[in-house]
């Protein structure tokens, strides 16, 4: 099946030697071609260029994009889609004066999720996450991380990772699978954390391991959750069973988690509100993608990561959701988009390629996702009309997509 666009006021994201990510300077360029043409053969990106060197082809489905923007799809690295329930008392609580820090000392937060989750059948928790996974896909999500956590017993924590398989199996989106029983001690282990960390080690990820349910390990590096030794034990554990290190850290403490994640190698060190110079220092140069995730800074009233400090230094930095039901409700990444370029200073360029290609490295595919490559899939956003892509962080609270295209069909 061919899909030709014809007359796209701008292609965005546009390389055609496809780059693994963008750091520093580079990320202020965004590739574009105005006036140009896009063919897609089945799931893939077949050809684009511009319109005066449209070839002959015969396609089967021409569509005439005068007026509007195409970009690939956005890549979102960090979620927790997968979850039962909601947390909307907790944030009435928040409204009228308790902490996130404070509401999750007294058992709530991530316990009340657990609790929640471990309450409800593996088909109500499919059931409740399919319904984000849809929302996210026609919000114009092309591929997503999605991390289990919220189980914290070995047969939650499995029955979350199958929710995952299962969503991955049956929509046509990439979906990358992580590990997060290292996300908070359960109750009956407050006084027994080597217990948990046994539990996570010897029961979990040999089951994990063997069944194939998760790419990545995470780790919520944390004061009052796991220590920096504790982190390092479980990302070495998780290295041994095939697993590779994506982890939280300095979310409100910088205690020197970044340092062992890149110790780690680990692939990405996500939220980085709270950033040192040394923080800053030690992921120069480094394989290690810093994510931000500016909607649980806006959710929290937390800090924003201080992007414009990081791009300065010369790093890369990709931007992903949070989506879960504590510190961040929500998988709207054109929101993500907007806020990063409105409170973090991100330029309209780096936000865009943060959200794309950098985020596509976050979740290992950037061969495959990210940008407008011959070869990649054929994962995009076609805008509305409208008068430039500054629109869309702009506009931050309209919906400027008419159409997502995942794996080359159009989103119904
Ligand atoms: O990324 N910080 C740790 N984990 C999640 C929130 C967990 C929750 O509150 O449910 C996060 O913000
Ligand atoms: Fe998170």
């Amino acid at each position: 099946m061919i899909t030709l666009i014809t007359n796209i006021k701008e292609l965005l994201q546009v390389r055609e030697t496809s780059v693994s990510k963008v750091s520093g300077a580079e990320m202020a360029v965004l590739p574009t071609i105005r006036n140009a043409f896009l063919i897609l053969e089945d799931d893939l990106i077949a050809d684009f260029g511009e319109m005066k060197n449209l070839p002959e082809i015969k396609a089967d489905q021409v569509m005439d994009a005068t007026g509007k923007i195409v970009l690939p799809a956005w890549c979102d690295s960090h979620t927790h889609i997968v979850y039962a329930g909601n947390r909307e008392q907790e944030f009435v609580d928040r409204i009228n004066g308790l902490s996130y820090e404070e509401i999750a000392n007294r058992g709530g937060g991530i316990l009340n999720s657990a609790l929640t989750l471990n309450a409800a059948s593996e088909e109500e928790i499919y059931e409740q996450s399919k319904l984000r996974l849809e929302e996210v896909m026609h919000l114009g999500t092309g591929a997503v991380e999605i991390k289990s956590g919220y189980g914290l017993t070995t047969e939650g924590e499995l029955k979350m990772l199958r929710v995952i398989k299962k969503l991955a199996e049956n929509y046509p989106i990439a979906i990358k699978a992580t590990f997060l029983g290292a996300h908070a001690f359960p109750v009956q282990y407050k006084e027994n954390k080597a217990g948990y960390i046994d539990e996570i080690i010897t029961r979990m990820l040999p089951e994990i391991a063997k069944n194939k349910l998760a790419a990545y390990i995470d780790v919520f590096c944390e004061t009052g959750y796991f220590s920096v030794e504790e982190t390092e034990k479980i990302m070495a554990a998780g290295i041994q069973y095939g697993l590779i290190p994506k982890i939280h850290v300095n979310q409100f403490n910088s205690i020197g988690g970044i340092q062992a994640g890149i110790k780690f190698k680990a692939l990405s060190v996500d939220h980085l509100e709270v950033m040192s110079p040394d923080d800053i220092k030690a992921l120069k140069d480094t394989e290690t993608m810093p994510v931000a995730l500016p909607s649980c800074s806006y959710f929290l009233s937390i800090p924003y990561t201080p992007a414009r400090e990081m791009i300065k230094a010369g790093l890369p930095l990709a931007l992903a959701t949070d989506f879960n039901p504590g510190s961040t409700p929500s998988g709207n990444m054109n929101f993500v988009v907007a806020t990063a370029c409105i409170k973090m200073k991100m330029t309209p360029e780096e936000a865009i390629n943060a959200a794309t290609i950098n985020g596509a490295y976050a979740m290992g595919l950037s061969e495959t996702h990210g940008s407008i490559t011959k070869g990649k899939k054929a994962n995009l956003i076609l805008t509305k009309p409208i008068s430039s892509y500054y629109q869309i962080p702009y506009a931050f609270g309209s919906n400027l997509i008419e159409r997502v295209f995942l794996e080359g069909k159009i989103l119904a």
